[in-house]
């Protein structure tokens, strides 16, 4: 797939260290999908689509580092949109999203107005993401480490108390999902789970993204995973780095 270069067009601060670029070109994609953005002379990286025409960026390195200090004008070359996204068959939907996993779950929440139960959770009250969307889609739970705002504790607290729902959607950190996906087993629901791997080609060439023991490519056969194909192996266990080693999460 081409690389389209997009110019920034507006920039949006969300925390000390996130930030949403939108671009002058909107892209048709299916929630949970992603594009590959190319930070010229840097690296080209995954990211989600938060917006139609936006992606919103955690500085955890050198790549993500170098697009939150881009400024308006500036451009990007990206791929994509690459992915399956999520697949919503049953709503109502409860969402439970963690820090910068918030991302592909917004638009998500947007596109089944009323038919969502968000559990949206960050370390702290500065770091919780787009809080007017979760709201205006459904009904809307807060937890932050710290207890700055909301319930004071980590996302999977709340999962006894919230009823009425068919689906558990999840973006976030992998020990939080994995803790997702047990109570869904229990609960005996469906669930389904955006990945973070070591993507490099994006298009299911390299294998640098596969998933123990199935083989599944996060960026070709995923992001999303339904929770049956990620209860035995590696998730919230470990991933592999640039070079293939294990990294226990
Ligand atoms: C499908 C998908 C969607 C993503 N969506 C978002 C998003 O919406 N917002 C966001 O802030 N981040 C997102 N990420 C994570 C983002 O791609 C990484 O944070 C980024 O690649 C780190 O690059 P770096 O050079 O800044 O940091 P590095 O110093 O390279 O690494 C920092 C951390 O990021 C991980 N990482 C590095 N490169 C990759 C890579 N190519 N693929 C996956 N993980 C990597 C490493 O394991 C390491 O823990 C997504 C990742 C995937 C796979
Ligand atoms: S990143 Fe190359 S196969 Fe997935």
């Amino acid at each position: 797939m081409y690389v389209r270069n997009v110019e920034i067009t507006d920039i949006k601060t969300e925390s000390r260290d996130v930030n949403t670029l939108f671009f002058d070109h909107s892209f048709r994609f299916i929630p949970g999908q992603y594009v590959m953005v190319w930070i010229r002379g840097v690296d080209e990286i995954p990211m989600s689509l938060s917006y139609v025409n936006g992606i919103t960026v955690r500085a955890v390195g050198d790549a993500t580092a170098a697009i939150c200090a881009l400024r308006v004008g500036d451009t990007l070359g990206v791929r994509g949109p690459f992915g399956n996204g999520f697949r919503v068959t049953k709503p109502p939907v409860l969402l439970v999203a963690g820090g910068v996993g918030a991302a592909p779950l917004a638009p998500l929440a947007e596109s089944l107005k009323n038919n969502i139960i968000t559990i949206l959770g960050a370390k702290t009250e500065e770091e919780l993401l787009f809080i007017e969307r979760f709201k205006s889609a459904g009904s809307l739970w807060i937890t932050t480490d710290d207890g700055s705002a909301g319930h004071k504790g980590p996302t999977i607290d709340l999962l006894d108390r919230i009823q009425g729902y068919n689906e558990i959607m999840s973006c976030g950190p992998e020990k939080m999902m994995r803790k997702v996906l047990d109570h869904a087993i229990v609960a005996g629901v469906p669930s389904q789970f955006s990945l973070q791997r070591y993507i490099k080609c994006g298009v299911g060439l390299c294998g640098s993204c596969c998933i123990d023991p199935s083989g599944l490519r996060v960026c070709s056969d995923g992001p999303v995973f339904a929770g049956a194909q990620l209860q035995e192996g590696d998730f919230g266990a470990y991933m592999r780095d640039t070079t293939g080693r294990k990294v226990n999460l």
